[in-house]
């Protein structure tokens, strides 16, 4: 069994039962080289999933399992061959600001020993595939948010993940940026074909992106609506104004509760 399996996840933060819990007896299976896009309000467990299922936090009940094995309660070295093979983008971008962006990439391959040249080849390798070749000797703060953002993938690239974990990491820039961002990130997904989850706020970007749009509600957080995506790729930014790609928006949108106006969609 490959890909990602959450069977039947609760977590409680708080250990008051008449209280919901923040995940109530999630269930979900993404496929091998699936990119399914995770909508719901503030609050609702986004995050808190995608952490699990990272290995970063632990459930209360129920188990993530990761190409058919246990995550949660797996030995420590279990834990870490499993979780060689995810990588994360945060919104947060997370560089160290004293290393110059190929540096950054070169990171996690660092962790895992990798030999200096080989770092360096492939390190090159994902700055090109991002379209950062040139900004390569610069610090992160002499590059633009949305190439900030560029870099942290390329990071999450370089160690070759089988799994790409993403929260809203285009969520801090303009967007303009994040059109084109959407642009590269479907190229490199056609190109290289993770396993993503992507966590996000915007419905045109959860259908522009995902194969599978999973929407959240809060208090307990549950699925709500599990919607396949069918509009063929590669999709061009002209596919947000097709009866399809509107018609998936306005489902989305109601189960979001945020109405379907022709304002809303027009956003
Ligand atoms: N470490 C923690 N300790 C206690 N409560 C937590 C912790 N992490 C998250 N929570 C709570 O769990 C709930 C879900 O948080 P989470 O960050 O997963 O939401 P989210 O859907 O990602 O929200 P947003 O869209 O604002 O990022 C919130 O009520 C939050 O306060
Ligand atoms: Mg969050």
């Amino acid at each position: 069994m490959t890909g990602i399996h959450v069977d039947s996840v609760t977590k409680r933060f708080d250990q008051d039962a008449t209280k919901p819990p923040t995940l109530d007896e999630i269930g979900l299976s993404i496929a091998d080289g699936e990119f399914v896009a995770l909508l719901g309000p503030s609050g609702c467990g986004k995050t808190t999933l995608l952490r699990m299922i990272g290995g970063l936090e632990q459930p209360t009940s129920g188990s993530v399992l990761i190409n058919g094995e246990q995550l949660s309660g797996a030995s420590k070295t279990t834990r870490r061959k499993l979780l060689a093979n995810v990588g994360f983008v945060f919104q947060e971008h997370n560089l160290l600001p004293w290393r110059n962006a190929l540096a950054n990439v070169a990171v996690p391959l660092e962790v895992r020993k990798v030999p200096k040249a080989e770092r360096l080849r492939i390190a090159e390798e994902m700055l090109a595939l991002v379209g950062l070749s040139e900004a390569a000797g610069k610090l992160p703060h002499e590059l633009s948010g949305g190439m900030r953002q560029r870099v942290a993938i390329a990071r999450a690239l370089a160690y070759d993940p089988d799994i790409l974990l993403m929260d809203e990491p285009f969520g801090a820039v303009d967007a303009q940026t994040r059109d084109s961002l959407n642009l590269e990130l479907q190229r490199i997904w056609m190109q290289r074909r993770k396993t993503v989850v992507f966590v996000t706020h915007s419905v045109p970007e959860a259908v522009f992106l995902a194969d599978r749009v999973v929407v959240m509600r809060a208090a307990p957080g549950q699925i709500v609506e599990d919607l396949r995506v069918t509009i063929p790729r590669p999709r061009s930014l002209d596919a947000s104004l097709t009866q399809d790609f509107l018609a998936t928006t306005a489902r989305l949108r109601s189960h979001l509760g945020e109405g379907t106006s022709a304002q809303e969609l027009a956003k």
